[in-house]
């Protein structure tokens, strides 16, 4: 739902509904594209949007609060006191075309919610981190940690536990592409660990982390360089399809960097991983699979496109060969795992499903056999990307799953906590907002 927050506020109970579980205690945050429309114009396509950011706050005795804000960025503040807009296409062409120019970009913060030493970020792909105050959601400032951050940051940070760092990268476009790999241990300095060259710019929002590899796959979305210096059009037309370049995959091991691989495969579409690990000499990675580039503008037009599906790739690191094999039938999107098992092989992954027969559902899929448990919800409620929440000695991997979820009956949003290990129950408890909220993209929790 690509609406306005009605009504931002600071952190206020929650109705529950049914019972949350004993002792779970901490935070969901999530960000979306919550301001679609301002000064009268509506963004054509929500990445341009502004960003708005939504908690859920449990005391681990049965209660909780909500909160939910508008991302006040320094060029939001702005453009509020201009009373106009000053970035991106709501702005006049003459400005947009100077703003390129200048590089001068809204960091609307309005993709992920992200979480690093108890610290409160919302991320946007094309700028640095924004810090926030996790109990006030106030804006405090764009951080590079230290110089480490070049230009952008993307919304899929992942983290190897047996590193104890977490890993993200920025797209960096120029004369040559690059790709900047950033470590931020959980304790020393954030550093750069490299920047790598893209055969060409593409569009790459994810990536895919095993215990000792980072792997980047650059799809064949070209962007058209002279369109997006004039500005012309929305930016989802800024990227041209060109499937006779097939995919770029670069691996690049932790230890070495250096010593980066390149291959190239049969062309295809990736926004999300799953997650991957390693075998051998190969790598296995499991990700949501499109045709192609379609669902860029789908995201703002609505149009239909084959819809992605799970698959999973394997490569071998010595001779190249790849393949890659669908490991669900139904079309699903917004993977999530355990943040415990990234980067190691793990059974369980969790998703948003969704298809016309059925609607929309939350599923824990095993992605080696295939065999999904799923909470149906129907066309009326939509669900978003299933955020699991480890528990303590849980042996099994099955953790609580929180999903901010839309009912459009009561056009009232609501976070459902699920038993990981039986979703098909369906929630346990649900924490109503007492407005709906706009749609979020990805978020993280902290315990
Ligand atoms: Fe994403």
């Amino acid at each position: 739902m690509y609406e306005n927050l009605s009504r931002p506020h600071g952190f206020e109970p929650l109705r529950v509904e049914g019972q949350l579980p004993e002792g779970v205690a901490g935070t969901l945050y999530r960000s979306g594209p919550g301001q679609i429309e301002r000064f009268g114009h509506r963004m054509s396509h929500p990445f341009e949007a502004d960003g708005v950011i939504m908690a859920a706050r449990l005391d681990g005795n049965g209660g909780a609060l909500g909160a939910a804000r508008v991302i006040e960025s320094a060029g939001y503040l702005e453009e509020q006191a201009a009373g106009r807009y000053l970035y991106g296409t709501g702005a006049p062409w003459g400005r947009r075309v100077l703003n390129t120019l200048r590089g001068r970009v809204k960091n609307t913060g309005n993709t992920r919610a992200w979480t690093w030493r108890g610290r409160l970020f919302t991320i946007m792909e094309a700028c640095k981190p924004t810090e926030l105050d996790p109990d006030t959601l106030e804006v405090l400032g764009e951080r590079d940690f230290d110089g480490a951050v070049i230009s952008a940051f993307s919304a899929h940070p992942h983290r190897v536990a047996r590193l104890q760092t977490s890993f993200n990268f920025g797209l960096r476009y120029g004369k040559q592409t690059m790709l900047d790999l950033f470590a931020l241990p959980d304790n020393g300095e954030p550093r750069l660990l490299g920047s790598f060259e893209c055969g060409w710019a593409g569009l790459v929002h994810d990536f895919v982390v095993t215990e000792n590899h980072a792997i980047f796959i650059n799809c064949p979305a070209k962007l058209k360089l002279a369109r997006a210096l004039l500005q012309l059009g929305d930016f989802s037309s800024w990227f041209g399809w060109a499937p006779e370049q097939g995919c770029e995959i670069i691996v690049v091991p932790f230890a070495d960097p250096g010593a980066a691989k390149r291959f190239t495969v049969e062309p295809f579409w990736v926004w999300h991983f799953v997650n991957a690990f390693e075998r051998g000499d190969e790598l296995v990675i499991d990700y949501c699979r499109y045709a192609d580039l379609a669902s860029l503008t789908s995201l703002g037009d609505g149009s239909r496109i084959e819809p992605p599906t799970l698959h999973r790739g394997t490569l071998d690191l010595r001779t190249g060969a790849w393949r890659s094999e669908q490991r669900w039938e139904r079309s699903c999107e917004f993977p999530r795992v355990d943040s415990r098992y990234e980067g190691a092989e793990h059974p369980h992954a969790w998703f948003y499903a969704r298809d016309e027969a059925d609607g929309f559902g939350l599923a824990r899929v095993d992605v080696d056999t295939g065999d999904a448990d799923v909470w149906e919800l129907g066309a009326q409620v939509k669900p978003s990307e299933p955020v699991p929440v480890a528990r303590s000695g849980d042996p099994d991997g099955k953790p609580w799953i929180l999903s901010l979820c839309h009912d459009e009956q009561s056009d009232h949003s609501y976070v459902a906590v699920l038993d990981g290990g039986a979703l098909a129950d369906g929630p346990v408890a649900k924490l109503w907002f007492d407005q709906a909220l706009p749609e979020t993209y990805h978020g993280d929790w902290v315990g």
